[in-house]
């Protein structure tokens, strides 16, 4: 499959414990497998960073911890101002942990109470920045609406939104096109079903209500509690495991634009 676009940067959300991590990792998988893009995965949930142990690649630092280590070191003097300008790159570079199937940033949690904004400044210069030395970029986001909202995801070319077969995702899926509408410019967006058992029809009736394209059905798979169960990174899911199989059968479809 030749990419319409490079680099392809694609944003996973959705309402809270729909599966958004689980996709993103069988969506990794299927790429590194079958496709061999440069693939960076950035894992930007600050308070459920799950990414990292479900594919087994976790950086050094996150960005959060080397944004703390450049103030500190600006406060305390530690070194030149001019100097920490010249190094963000690199040391940004640094939190980006490779494997041979793909690289990860892991955006991590803001230390102390106070604003988000400059963390979610700093994470949108970087996803706009790092983005082209890869070919796809897929961003586990936090759940809800707040990274669209806080423009984190601003430029970003598809929005994947995972719901599971409850109404109350299917709300969730749109209020975030319509977060999305306001503070984005994405190219495409569509519906990822996850955990499809049984009729859910009415699922689907609000899809089509919400004008909400539904992209894929995945379904509640045995294999991936049984990962859960024993703690196991779902990235080494069997290839013939039924979710993986229908990912990998989407997959064209979820990267086109
Ligand atoms: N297709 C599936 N079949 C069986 N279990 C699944 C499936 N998809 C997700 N799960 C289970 O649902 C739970 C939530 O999944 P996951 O962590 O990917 O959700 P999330 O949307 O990333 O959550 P959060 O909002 O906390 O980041 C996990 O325990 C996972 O094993
Ligand atoms: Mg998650």
């Amino acid at each position: 499959m030749k990419l319409k676009k490079i680099p392809l940067v694609v944003a996973i959300t959705g309402k809270g414990g729909v599966g958004k991590t689980i996709i993103t990792t069988l969506i990794a998988k299927a790429i590194s497998k079958y496709f061999k893009y440069k693939l960076l995965l950035i894992d930007a949930d600050p308070t459920h960073p799950h990414l990292s142990k479900m594919v087994n690649l976790t950086p050094e630092k996150s960005l959060e911890e080397i944004r703390a280590d450049i103030i500190e070191k600006t406060i305390s003097k530690k070194a030149q101002v001019q100097e920490i300008a010249e190094n963000i790159d690199f040391e940004v570079y640094n939190a980006v942990k490779e494997s041979k199937d793909f690289s990860l940033l892991s955006i991590g949690q803001p230390e102390g109470p106070g604003c988000f904004c400059p963390s979610n400044a700093l994470l949108r210069k970087v996803i706009e920045s790092i983005s082209n030395d890869f070919e796809v970029v897929l961003i586990d986001c936090e759940a809800g609406l707040e990274q669209i909202n806080r423009m984190v995801i601003k430029s970003v070319d598809i929005i994947l939104i995972v719901t599971d077969i409850s109404i109350r995702s299917v709300e969730t899926a749109k209020s975030i096109k319509e977060a999305a509408n306001k503070f984005s410019n994405y190219g495409r967006i569509g519906v990822i079903v996850n955990r499809v058992k049984g009729d859910f029809s009415n699922i689907v009736s609000k899809l089509n209500e919400y004008r909400l394209p539904l992209l894929a059905e995945i379904p509640e798979d045995g294999i991936i509690t049984k990962f859960d169960l024993e703690g196991k990174a779902l990235i080494t899911i069997p290839e013939d495991s039924l979710s993986f199989q229908k990912v990998k059968e989407h997959v064209e479809k979820l990267l086109e634009i």
